[in-house]
């Protein structure tokens, strides 16, 4: 490990560290534009000029440019150095716009920063300013070309990190410019990170913009709950509004960038949608009145009927708290039905993951970005789960190999190898992989199905001699990682794919890493009893045993598919109640709603899919935002003691108090109730209070044994189950916007969700006597999903891919996978 001096103090950094690296570890900030930890070097800015003077090294040289060496002896300070970095930034500001008045960026600008700090003040420059036409990069990044400083931080970012070009540099000299061919929407969903790695203002934030300055913001350090990775943010909130919401740095997840949907999925949170008053059978209620009279009713109902007569159901975006206080009010009436998924199909495959990872089994995100070999199994990242997919295409650049087995036409950004491989096969392709099946017959099937299909490009001649191409990088991996999603796949894939890391691990560092489809169903996965799900819970209604259900920031009517059954169900209930934050159908529907507050309000404890347990804490005060308040004009004269909209309880503590828990548990704190759940999960036992959660989280896995079922990896599940010639295999799957029940609500996303499509492969679409742009109604005649065909030759034979789009009729469908005869589907052009 080299030892070197910096402004006479030493220190000893390991081989391969930048100058300007070593330095920050000794709390020295040596300026930077165009470094970045993430991006690497290219010394294009020149300012981090350091004095190199003694070593190998000699005179003013680029500190990001230079790796630390034995007895190098650096001065930061030394006048030569100071001088020539404030030359630089007079050189950049000639250029520059005097524009920070006006400026988004200003209060968090870097060039604004080191202008200041470095004493810059007068131009002496006489020629005119060098300007730039702006282009319209679509809703979610502003563009102002004139502040650029090429330090090509963005263009790296695009191109290099995330693998999208249609961003980029272009021309020559004094006309290098940094954007698009022509303007449009930025293609990557990850172009929202421009305006934080941008260190001047020529990308901000474009729904943020005149919200206000960093100084004007509560900033607060907070947790993204748009899928499952629990991606680390900081939410800035102003006048009881949230404003905008940034990466944050973590070394475990994220590292330095968060994806679109996780940066501009706040939204709901102070939409004017948002319902915040109380309601009885319709008519406006103060809060306290509609909680009392909800709570006696279920005591009338429980009299009457008995405990198991009043059920409840909650969802993977409930806080750890809101969980618990489920679990306790599910306990306390013990028999009652508790769910926490929005179907039996969900929740066993939660389960089922939650049960199989473990601590020498899990990796990281940033864990991912070190194997040298990556298997997805019916995980599609950029739509799931979209920091893995840039985990793992950092992975693809240091040399990984990635496969994909999926029926999707997978997109990722880098080169992968796919296998459209049907969705009942997932199974046994992924054992077939891992370990040749002993069921010979088996893998004659699968190899029969999957070879029509495959691309007969020169990657990929035919099914087999892709499979032992991935089966040889496989065998030369050192530190293999298996994605396993659990959305479109049965409990069967996952199993599998646990077995096929434990199998790895026997000789090599493999990893294990499950996509989870909501923020909080890794803890649902641990809590939720084994044997009630939401459908439990409807045929206890259609048979008259559950009379009162009370429904927890949940919304059936968009995560369950038989709406007729709901309906029918739901009418013959005597007491609904909805507690939730969103203008949900069912809130609608409900006899009761209580307003909950969201975890920008409360807080809250999310585990994530590693089994991480991270804190979102509060960025704001409860109540309608200013700006809605005063609907443009002064403020209201609303003379009370809260703001308006505020009366709000968490959803946690209502439930306390309709539980029957009373009001000695539901005044307690929100750490007292998550208390309750310490014996259920080991991990659970030493999760500290919720304030001590250490940034990076707290994993609540357990060691291997103490939980984990042991599936058999010779016995994958039969393939006989793939659709015969007169079935289709229906997967309604999510994508990057649009699907995700919270970010959907976000009205800057909502023009780049994708339209709906039914993609299939042409041989699909020809067995259907479909050609493409044919419209299609799939299902019942009264209630169909409607869509055009899509050919897509990267699909699986016998698949139609729908998306789970807000709006678009898919729910006639139970989620993935669907088999719907080939006679239900009728063109309708
Ligand atoms: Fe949020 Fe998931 Fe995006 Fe991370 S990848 S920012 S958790 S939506
Ligand atoms: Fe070193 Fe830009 S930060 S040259």
């Amino acid at each position: 490990m080299p030892k070197l001096i910096i402004d006479d103090r030493e220190i000893e950094v390991p081989k391969g560290t930048k100058v300007i690296d070593a330095a920050e570890k000794l709390g020295i900030m040596i300026p930077r534009f165009c470094y970045h930890p993430a991006l690497g070097s290219v010394g294009a800015c020149r300012v981090c000029a350091v004095k190199f003077l003694e070593g190998r090294v000699k005179g003013i040289q680029m500190s990001c440019m230079i790796d630390a060496e034995d007895g190098m002896v650096v001065s930061t300070i030394d006048e030569e150095a100071v001088a020539f970095r404030k030359r630089v930034i007079e050189l950049l500001m000639i250029n520059h716009p005097h524009d920070c008045p006006v400026c988004d960026e200003g209060g968090h600008c870097l060039l604004q920063d080191l202008t200041v700090s470095g004493g810059h003040g007068l131009r002496f420059y006489k020629g005119n300013k060098k300007t730039h036409i702006d282009q319209d990069l679509g809703p979610l990044v502003q563009h102002e070309m004139n502040r650029c400083i090429k330090c090509y931080r963005c263009s790296r970012f695009y191109q290099e990190y995330c693998g999208y070009y249609d961003l980029g540099v272009m021309q020559i000299g004094s006309r290098v410019y940094y954007g698009r061919f022509r303007d449009g929407v930025l293609e990557s969903p990850f172009a929202g990170n421009l305006s934080d790695v941008c260190p001047t203002g020529v990308y901000t934030d474009k729904p943020a913009r005149y919200k206000g300055r960093r100084w004007d913001f509560e900033r607060t350090p907070s947790v993204c709950i748009h899928c499952g990775l629990g991606c680390l943010t900081t939410a800035s909130a102003r006048y009881r509004a949230v404003v905008r919401q940034e990466a944050a740095f973590s070394e475990t997840t994220n590292g330095h960038f968060i994806c679109d949907r996780g940066r501009f999925g706040f939204y709901y949170a102070s939409d004017s949608d948002r319902p915040r008053q109380a309601g009885i059978d319709g008519r406006q209620a103060s809060l306290e009145a509609a909680l009392e009279s909800a709570k006696t009713k279920i005591d009338e109902i429980v009299e009457r009927h008995g405990r198991k007569a009043v059920a409840w159901a909650g969802s993977p975006r409930n806080s750890l708290e809101t969980m618990a206080a489920l679990h306790q009010a599910g306990q306390g009436n013990s028999g009652t039905f508790v769910s926490l998924f929005p179907s039996e199909r969900a929740s066993k495959n939660a389960k089922a993951a939650v049960l199989r990872l473990n601590k020498n089994l899990g990796v990281s995100l940033k864990e991912i970005e070190s194997a040298d070999f990556i298997l997805a199994v019916g995980a599609d990242p950029v739509n799931e789960a979209p920091m893995l997919a840039l985990a793992m295409r950092q992975a693809w650049r240091k040399g990984a190999f990635v496969a994909a087995i999926d029926p999707r036409p997978v997109n990722l950004p880098f080169e992968f190898q796919h296998l459209a491989v049907p969705q009942p096969a997932l199974a046994s392709a992924t054992a077939s992989l891992v370990k040749p099946l002993s069921a010979a017959k088996a893998n004659e099937k699968l190899t029969e199905l999957c070879s029509a299909i495959i691309d007969k490009g020169k990657d990929c001649p035919d099914f087999e001699t892709a499979l032992s191409e991935i089966r040889k990088r496989l065998e030369k991996a050192n530190r293999p990682v298996i994605v396993c999603g659990t959305d479109i796949v049965d409990v069967c894939a996952i199993n599998l794919a646990a077995n096929a890391a434990e199998l790895l691990s026997a000789d090599k560092d493999a990893g294990l890493f499950y996509t989870l489809t909501g923020p909080n169903s890794f803890a649902a996965g641990l809590i939720e009893n084994q044997k009630v799900s939401f459908e439990t819970i409807l045929a206890g209604i259609e048979g008259e045993e559950i009379k009162a259900l009370i429904l927890t920031e949940t919304d059936p009517f968009v995560s369950f598919h038989d709406r007729k059954r709901l309906v029918s169900a739901f009418e013959k209930l005597e007491l609904l109640v909805a507690i939730d934050y969103l203008d949900s159908e069912a809130a609608k529907k409900a006899n009761i709603f209580l307003p909950s507050e969201t975890v920008f309000e409360i807080g809250g404890v999310f585990v994530n899919q590693e089994g991480r347990a991270r804190y979102f804490m509060p960025a704001l005060k409860k109540g309608i935002s200013i700006e809605q308040a005063g609907r443009g004009s002064h403020p209201p004269r609303v003379f009370d003691a809260r703001p308006a909209g505020a009366d709000l309880l968490p959803a946690w503590r209502m439930v306390s108090i309709l539980g029957g828990a009373g009001e000695q548990v539901s005044t307690k704190g929100a750490s007292e109730i998550v208390g309750s759940l310490r014996d259920k999960a080991p991990g659970l036992a030493g999760l500290p209070a919720r304030n001590a959660i250490p940034r990076e989280g707290h994993t609540v896995l357990s060691m291997p044994g103490e939980t984990g079922t042991q599936g058999a990896v010779d016995n994958p599940d039969p393939i006989e189950d793939v659709p015969p010639g007169n079935r289709i295999c229906v997967l309604t799957v999510e994508n990057t916007f649009g699907t995700e029940e919270l970010s959907s609500l976000s009205r800057c996303l909502q023009g780049l969700a994708k339209k709906a499509s039914a993609v299939m492969h042409p041989e699909t679409m020809e067995s259907l006597g479909l050609v493409e742009g044919d419209r299609i109604a799939i299902g019942p005649e009264e209630n169909a999903a409607v869509a055009p065909v899509v050919a897509d030759k990267r699909t699986a034979p016998g698949t139609i891919v729908l998306p789970r789009l807000t709006g678009f009729q898919w729910r006639v469908f139970e989620r993935s996978p669907a088999f719907v005869e080939k006679k239900a589907i009728r063109k309708v052009n």
